[in-house]
């Protein structure tokens, strides 16, 4: 097969983490969320991935050229608009990359879950569907493109951003498609694969709908991506249970109900820092893989859901769940966080609260005692005086 990723749009409904870096650049578990994409394309034995991108600055371009020199086996090629082409015309654009006999995966960058690949091309094939989408079932449908499918999973009706509820099943934007469908986007023209294309299939009888997963999330609003980030450690956790059990054992000789998901060096690592500083760890922790890339002071409890990226300090007595702190980080003393995203670079300061899905950009500095409830910063901010009440500080 081939592949596309869909990669544009500016991702303003992620910031202030989008201000400093592109939205598929950003970290999830310590790993920019393209690369979750890449590798799981990968794995299918696919050899060129297009990037279709509509604004491509410095840090992606470095970000790829690393990508093609670490990996042999697959290349990632740019495909560059001039202006935004929505979701069907990049794949226009990118024509001359794709068209053959082989099936097409078309992914948006900004999701994550468990990537049945496999299983939905086999479907695919099985139906000799024009479109196939992974679907999901999800709570609120509202703000995503849902499927009505029959019992074979041929399309019934599909319906974007609905007013009204008309069902639960939705694109997860996982799809996969026969080269045909080129012939129906049109050439250097915006054009949604959603609003154009798919309810033009559903009358032609040629769109399939395959369920399968545990979980997925669309990662472009902060809140969800905090979400994501617990879902996607528990899927973790879940999976390779053999592995993990093993490793659970090892760690509850030590520390009562412990468990952090990473490789052994780190665990070892842990452990020691652990012991020697008498702070705990529950449930799922992620940190960076290499070794002594992080501190943790005496007397912490962090997790459960806590990923550390590299070069975070965190003082003594601190409290971290449900929350990312973001490379290169740096906590004081006593300071709570919980449910929420720490920038890149930032500087928190001691006796500090920031909880209830705050989030925080690139380098900013928290004075001892704020406490910031529901609150989103801008880069380079510096913040002295508590805010109680859901602002976004410019
Ligand atoms: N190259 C390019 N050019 N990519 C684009 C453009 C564009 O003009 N516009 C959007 N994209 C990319 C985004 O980067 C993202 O990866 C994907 O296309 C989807 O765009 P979003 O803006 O994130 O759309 P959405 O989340 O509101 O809705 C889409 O995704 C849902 C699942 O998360 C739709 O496909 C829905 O049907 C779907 O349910
Ligand atoms: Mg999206």
């Amino acid at each position: 097969p081939k592949a596309l990723i869909l990669a544009g749009g500016f991702g303003s409904r992620l910031r202030p983490l989008t201000f400093s870096k592109p939205k598929p650049l950003v970290e999830l578990l310590n790993k920019p969320m393209l690369l979750h994409q890449l590798e799981a394309i990968s794995k299918l034995g696919v050899k060129k991935i297009v990037l279709a991108v509509s604004n491509f600055g410095e840090t992606l371009q470095t970000f790829i050229k690393q990508f093609n020199q670490q990996n042999g086996t697959v290349e990632v090629i740019v495909s560059k608009e001039d202006y935004p082409l929505g979701t069907a015309g990049p794949i226009k654009l990118a024509e001359k990359h794709l068209k053959g006999d082989d099936p097409i995966f078309i992914v948006n960058s900004d999701i994550i879950c468990e990537f049945p690949l496999k299983e939905l091309l086999d479907f695919h094939i099985k139906k000799q569907s024009t479109v196939t989408i992974l679907g999901f079932k999800v709570e609120n449908p509202s703000r995503y493109g849902v499927i009505i499918p029959d019992k074979e999973g041929l399309v019934q009706r599909f319906v974007e951003k609905p007013q009204t509820f008309v069902g639960n099943l939705i694109n997860t934007g996982v799809v996969v498609v026969n080269p045909r469908l080129l012939e129906l986007i049109p050439e250097n023209k915006f054009c949604s694969l959603e609003r154009e294309i798919y309810p033009k299939l559903v009358g032609q009888q040629c769109i399939y709908c395959f369920q399968k997963g545990s979980f997925w999330i669309d990662l472009g609003i902060p809140a969800d991506y905090i979400l994501g980030a617990q879902l996607y450690m528990n899927y973790l956790r879940n999976t390779n249970k053999d592995e993990r059990n093993e490793t659970l054992n090892k760690l509850q000789q030590k520390f009562l109900k412990s468990n952090i998901i990473e490789n052994e060096t780190i665990e070892k690592e842990t452990q020691q820092q652990q012991q020697q500083s008498n702070s705990k760890i529950i449930g799922n922790v992620i940190v960076p893989q290499k070794e002594n890339s992080f501190k943790i002071g005496k007397g912490c409890i962090l997790g459960p859901n806590v990923v550390l990226g590299s070069n975070v300090t965190i003082g003594e007595g601190c409290r971290i769940f449900n929350s990312t702190i973001l490379e290169n980080v740096t906590i004081g003393n006593h300071t709570l966080i919980e449910g929420s995203v720490v920038g890149w670079k930032s500087k928190i300061g001691n006796w500090v609260q920031i909880r209830n899905n705050s989030v925080l950009g690139l380098d900013v500095t928290v004075r001892d005692n704020c406490i910031l409830n529901s609150v989103s910063i801008c880069p380079n901010k510096s913040i002295n005086t508590s805010i109680w009440e859901k602002t976004v500080i410019l």
